[in-house]
C-alpha cells in the first residue's frame, strides 16, 4: 500500500489466485490504445475527482480503486489525496497507467481480480467507478467484489460504486431488445456509434465504432450486467456496509438520482 510519502512505484504488484493466474475479461486488449479517446481528460474528470475528494473520510487513511484502468481518475485524484492502490485485471490497461505515472501521482498498480483481492491494511475509501462492477456478469461475482471492498475498509470508511443507470438504459431501448445510437464528441469529426443489445439475465452487449476525424475507425465490444441500485444496496448490506446516498451524476448541479439519470452512483459506509 502506498502513502503520499512513498515514492511513485515503477513496477506492478501481482496478486494472483492460488492457481497463480489473474482472471481477465480482455477489456484492455481491445481498448487500451483508444480508451483515452472514449473517456477524454475533460471537465467530467475534474467533477468526478472533486466529488471523490469530498467523499473521502480521511485521505491519510489510504485509498483503493477497484478497476483502475489507465488511471484516468486515480492519477489526478492521487494529487489531491495521496497514495492510491489501483487494482486491475488487465495487464494492458496497467501498462498505460504505468507509462502515465509521474513524481506527483503516487498510484500503485496492482494486477489482480477485484473478486479475490485482499490486502493486509485497511483504508478510508474504496471506489469502483465507470461501470467496472457491471463487468462482473453474475450477482454472485458482483457481491463477492463488494465483499472484498468492504473487507478493505476501516471502520467509518466509505465505498463508492458508479455504474450505468439500469432504468435509463432500458428506457433508451423503448421496449425493444436492440438500439443504435450515435454520440458526437466535441472534437470536430469524432464520435461514437454504439449498437446495443439487451440479453437475458440483465446482460447487455455493446458493439462500439469510434470515428476519428481522419476517417479511421476503431471497433470494440463489451458485455456488462445491468445492475440496479437496489441490487448494489443488497450486496453492501450482505457485506456489513450501510447504504448512505445515491447520486445521478458527478457534478453537484445534476447529482439528484432519478430513473432518468445518466449514472447510478451509490455510497456505503462501514459502521464504526
Ligand atoms: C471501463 S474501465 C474503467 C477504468 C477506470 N476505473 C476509469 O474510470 O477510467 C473498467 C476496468 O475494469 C477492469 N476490470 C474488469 N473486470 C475486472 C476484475 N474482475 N478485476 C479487476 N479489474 C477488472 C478492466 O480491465 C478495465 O480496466
Amino acid at each position: 500500500m502506498s502513502t503520499s510519502t512513498e515514492p511513485t512505484p515503477t513496477t506492478t504488484t501481482t496478486a494472483t489466485t492460488s492457481a497463480g493466474i489473474v482472471d481477465d475479461i480482455g477489456y484492455g486488449r481491445q481498448f487500451d490504445g483508444w480508451y483515452h479517446r472514449l473517456f477524454p481528460d475533460d471537465a467530467s474528470v475534474v467533477a468526478e475527482v472533486e466529488r471523490l475528494v469530498s467523499l473521502h473520510p480521511d485521505p491519510a487513511s489510504g485509498t483503493v480503486e477497484f478497476g483502475v484502468g489507465t488511471g484516468r481518475i486515480a492519477l489526478p485524484l492521487s494529487r489531491r489525496v495521496g497514495g492510491i492502490t489501483g487494482v486491475d485485471s488487465s495487464p494492458e490497461m496497467l501498462d498505460v497507467l504505468r507509462r502515465n505515472l509521474t513524481d506527483d501521482t503516487p498510484v500503485e498498480p496492482v494486477h489482480a481480480d477485484i473478486c479475490t483481492y485482499t490486502a493486509d491494511r485497511t483504508v478510508g475509501l474504496v471506489y469502483c467507478i465507470c461501470a467496472t462492477l457491471s463487468m462482473l456478469l453474475t450477482p454472485e461475482e458482483q457481491e463477492q467484489a463488494v465483499r472484498r471492498a468492504a473487507g478493505l475498509l476501516a471502520p467509518g470508511g466509505r465505498l463508492v460504486v458508479e455504474t450505468h443507470n439500469k432504468p435509463a438504459i432500458l428506457d433508451l431501448h423503448e421496449g425493444r431488445n436492440r438500439a443504435t445510437y450515435f454520440t458526437p464528441y466535441p472534437e470536430p469529426g469524432t464520435g461514437l456509434q454504439s449498437h446495443s443489445q439487451l440479453l437475458p439475465e440483465s446482460l447487455w452487449h455493446l458493439a462500439h465504432v469510434w470515428y476519428e476525424a481522419d476517417g479511421t475507425t476503431r471497433v470494440g465490444t463489451e458485455v456488462s450486467r445491468l445492475t440496479a441500485p437496489d441490487e448494489m444496496d443488497a450486496y453492501a448490506r450482505a457485506s456489513g456496509l450501510e447504504p448512505e446516498a445515491r447520486f445521478g451524476d458527478w457534478p453537484a448541479e445534476t447529482e439528484l438520482y432519478t430513473a432518468h439519470s445518466p449514472l447510478a452512483i451509490c455510497t456505503y459506509v462501514k459502521p464504526s
